[in-house]
């Protein structure tokens, strides 16, 4: 889809709006322990699938507080951790601190992203640039600013799965985006994803997979870490704190949600399988 606004129209103005909330929901709760305690391993599986190697120069669109984008660095790459969400950066320079390695931190939409066409070996952005609204807005800048041969390499959220249902629930009880405004859910969607990228690349190749989390003893604590730490999570409650039936409406859809998906015993600890879609592709060399 192409977004026909440019600034100063009405188009212009709602896309500034929502992003603006957007920003405002990412910087609240903890992202960086969400990301840390139950998707920091999607990092280092982005950086292996992709290939990265020392010398690179690489971009991490939606980078939050450096999951892909920290590894990447410790791999000898040459690292830019790009969001619409600054408020994280600092979490992130803390992170890539310990680990010892520096990144450049760029406010960036990624669907207007400030590179050259080319500018980068490998472009990755994991469960990241699905947030943003126009889905071929977002695949036509991760394209063009990748260099030809180059590796485009993204985590999507699965077709089925708990992430799948509680990201449901999330946009369901939300404020409704603008009629052009897609659901971040789609990008789970193979077909959707190869219609994204067209012939501009080759070899797309999409793997579905699942992250195993055991550090919740009962359903009711996943609900109540989501709670206290999901940005989207807390935003929602936020959004329908002075209604308390409707607080008690999502308290009891995710708790439904997050005990349909428990893959523990019924008499052990919660097991839950994260499934994601791991995206990887390379632009055609002219
Ligand atoms: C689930 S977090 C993922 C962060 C990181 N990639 C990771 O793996 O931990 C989603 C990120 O997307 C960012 N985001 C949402 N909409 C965006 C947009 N339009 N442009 C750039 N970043 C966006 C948010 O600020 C947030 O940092």
């Amino acid at each position: 889809m192409e977004i026909t606004a440019t600034p100063g129209t009405d188009a212009a103005d709602e896309d500034r709006k929502l992003k603006a909330r957007q920003r405002e929901l990412w910087a609240l709760g903890d992202y960086h322990r969400v990301a840390t305690d139950l998707l920091w391993e999607f990092g280092r599986e982005l950086v292996e699938a992709c290939g990265i190697y020392a010398g690179q120069r690489v971009l991490d669109v939606a980078a939050g507080t450096g999951n892909v984008a920290i590894r990447a660095a410790e791999r000898g790459a040459q690292v830019v951790a790009s969001d619409l969400t600054p408020e994280n950066f600092g979490a992130g320079r803390h992170e890539a601190r310990a680990h010892g390695v520096t990144l450049e931190w760029v406010e960036a939409d990624a669907e207007a992203l400030p590179f050259d066409e080319g500018e980068f070996d490998v472009v990755t952005s994991s469960s990241g640039a699905i947030f943003a609204p126009h889905h071929q807005t977002v695949a036509d800048q991760l394209v063009r600013v990748c260099r030809p041969g180059g590796t485009i390499g993204m985590i999507a959220i699965a077709p089925a799965g708990l992430m799948r249902d509680m990201f449901e629930i999330i946009e369901r009880h939300s404020p409704p985006l603008p009629p052009d405004a897609l659901s971040a859910l789609l990008w789970g969607d193979e077909g959707h994803v190869r219609e994204l990228f067209g012939d501009r690349v080759e070899s797309l190749d999409m793997t579905r997979k699942k992250l195993l989390i055991d550090r919740f003893a009962e359903p009711a604590d996943l609900c109540r870490y989501m709670k206290a730490n999901h940005p989207l999570v807390v935003g929602l409650y936020k959004h329908v704190a002075e209604e308390p039936s409707r607080v008690a409406t999502l308290d009891r859809e995710l708790t439904q949600v997050a005990t349909r998906w428990n893959r523990g015993g019924q008499d052990g600890p919660a097991l839950y399988e994260f499934e994601y879609l791991l995206i990887v592709t390379h632009k055609r060399d002219r």
